[in-house]
């Protein structure tokens, strides 16, 4: 069975990335296919503490719930990581979060566990969907390390407003399509 990992990186239960998550991840269902997913702000992780085990063990050797989590990317043939834009970057914990992964990556920068399909969600405030576009492009730089091939990047704008996704028809329908995509 095709299975897929899903990061919520938003504080908020009922907000936007929330809607796109839940509608990517009922698309990979709607196949048959696995989809696990899991909300960062209700994780106890801790961030990176630079011990470079993973250099060496290829694994991490922190045991909390993003150690749990790696086991499930290891495995994986699509990932999918969601976060708000806050002070125009990703939240928090999707900053630990892409820390924590450093073991997908081996010591000649290729990666380890083979490629994954990928997809990144963001939402922001702002209305104008190419504002941080650069900085998407700039953080897709790290993806190929890990193994993750960029399949796309939703953006939902105007998202200060927690219904902008769920009102929104066309990105719904493009997350629900892309979730059967990647697992198809
Ligand atoms: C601390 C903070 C900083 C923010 N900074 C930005 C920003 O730099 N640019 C922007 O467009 N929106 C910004 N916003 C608005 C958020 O992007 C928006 O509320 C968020 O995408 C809602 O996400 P969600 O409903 O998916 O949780 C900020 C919001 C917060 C709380």
């Amino acid at each position: 069975m095709k299975k897929v990992v899903i990061f919520n990186g938003s504080p908020r239960k009922d907000g936007n990335i929330t809607t796109i998550l839940d509608t990517i991840a009922q698309g990979v269902r709607d196949t048959g296919a696995e989809a696990d997913y899991r909300i960062l702000f209700k994780m106890k992780f801790m961030a990176c503490q630079s011990c470079f085990a993973c250099r060496i063990k290829g694994d991490c050797i922190i045991n909390d719930e993003v150690h749990d989590a790696l086991q499930k990317v290891r495995e994986a043939d699509a990932v999918v990581i969601g976060s708000p834009i806050y002070m125009m970057q990703m939240t928090g914990p999707v900053k630990n979060l892409y820390d924590r992964l450093y073991p997908l990556m081996d010591t000649n920068g290729m990666p380890r566990y083979g490629r994954k399909k990928f997809v990144a969600v963001y939402s922001q405030g702002s209305d104008d969907p190419s504002l941080y576009r650069s900085y998407f492009d700039y953080t897709a730089a790290m993806y190929p390390a890990y193994g993750f091939d960029l399949i796309d990047t939703l953006v939902c704008t105007n998202a200060t407003d927690p219904e902008a996704a769920d009102k929104n028809r066309a990105l719904k329908q493009r997350a629900y399509d892309l979730g059967q995509s990647l697992v198809l």
